[in-house]
């Protein structure tokens, strides 16, 4: 039986009947990475709720998990409370407590409430994301995906021919700094060193451009600083306006899956004293975006 998709919006996200406590076969996972493409965000209401198990199963049905999953910050405290290999998305620590306002794991991991793609500043960044709600609080905490295809395709010819050959510089250390998180030990600089990112990418599935934009770029190679950290900016701003947006309330269960490689997203306030379990799996991508084709010369 063929999966029904149901559009969420114009542009992006689709929801997904599909009871994911159960193995999918190799054709329903064809299925699923062609609707990827196309809605770049799925929807799984998942309200009897699925085990790590179910959720790893699924994830391992549909590709090979990124490497290094772990927060970066958890890493150094053993803050953990779900399998290794697992992202923890909460912020809980590892009694299940929510951080104080002021712990600064919390306030290195609010930084997911910028716009980014995740691991964006891997030289391989990620392909999928699979992240499901556990524990949601009583307000807030919605997350917001934007499309960075339609994005793409509303440029004007002459902004996309400058941005064509632009290759920027991806770290958490960017990132950071816009929100003014900025006191780092030498052995986390050396962990966030830079790497180079495409600012235009090329969809494997679809062929479909995209605007590689994300929190994490920091730097145009060969522009000084202020005008490519505006330049960004205004691609920023343009690529999430509320047309290219889906805006996701989450109810316990949930389990949305987005492609990094066409959306960014970003996490929304909530309550700080409240608890937000949120669980995360990610399927590694398969190339550098530096690999892609260079661009003919003008
Ligand atoms: C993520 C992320 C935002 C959120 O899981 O990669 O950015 O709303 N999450 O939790
Ligand atoms: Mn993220």
């Amino acid at each position: 039986m063929s999966i029904q998709y149901r559009p969420i919006t114009p542009l992006i996200g689709a929801e997904v009947d599909l009871d994911l406590r159960h193995p999918i076969t190799p054709a329903q996972a064809a299925d699923l990475h062609a609707a990827m493409d196309r809605y770049a965000v799925l929807v799984f209401h998942h309200p009897e709720a699925l085990t790590n198990e179910q959720h790893m199963a699924f994830t391992l049905a549909l590709g090979p998990l990124e490497t290094t999953q772990r927060n970066a910050m958890r890493e150094t405290s053993g803050d953990f409370r779900i399998p290794d290999a697992f992202n923890d998305v909460s912020n809980l620590d590892g009694k299940g407590n929510p951080y104080a306002r002021d712990d600064r794991k919390r306030l290195f991991a609010i930084g997911n409430r910028l716009w980014h793609s995740d691991s964006s500043f891997k030289v391989i960044p990620a392909k999928y994301s699979l992240l499901r709600a556990v524990r949601i609080p009583s307000k807030g905490g919605n997350t917001e995906f934007a499309h960075m295809g339609a994005a793409y395709d509303a440029l004007d010819d002459e902004t996309r021919q400058l941005i064509e050959p632009l290759v920027c510089e991806h770290s958490q250390l960017y990132s950071r700094d816009l929100i003014g998180f900025r006191e780092f030990t030498e052995e986390e600089q050396r962990r966030f060193a830079p790497v180079r990112q495409r600012l235009v990418r090329t969809h494997p599935g679809s062929g479909r451009k995209s605007i590689y934009l994300s929190s994490h770029a920091g730097k145009i190679l060969g522009w000084p600083l202020p005008e490519a950290r505006l330049l960004l900016r205004d691609l920023t701003e343009h690529a999430t306006q509320r047309e290219f947006v889906y805006s996701h309330r989450w109810a316990v269960g949930d389990l949305v899956m987005w492609d990094n490689r066409q959306t960014m997203h970003r996490g929304r306030p909530f309550p700080a004293e409240q608890a937000r379990d949120v669980r995360r799996t990610t399927i590694a991508g398969d190339a550098p975006t530096m690999a892609q084709a260079q661009p003919l010369a003008a």
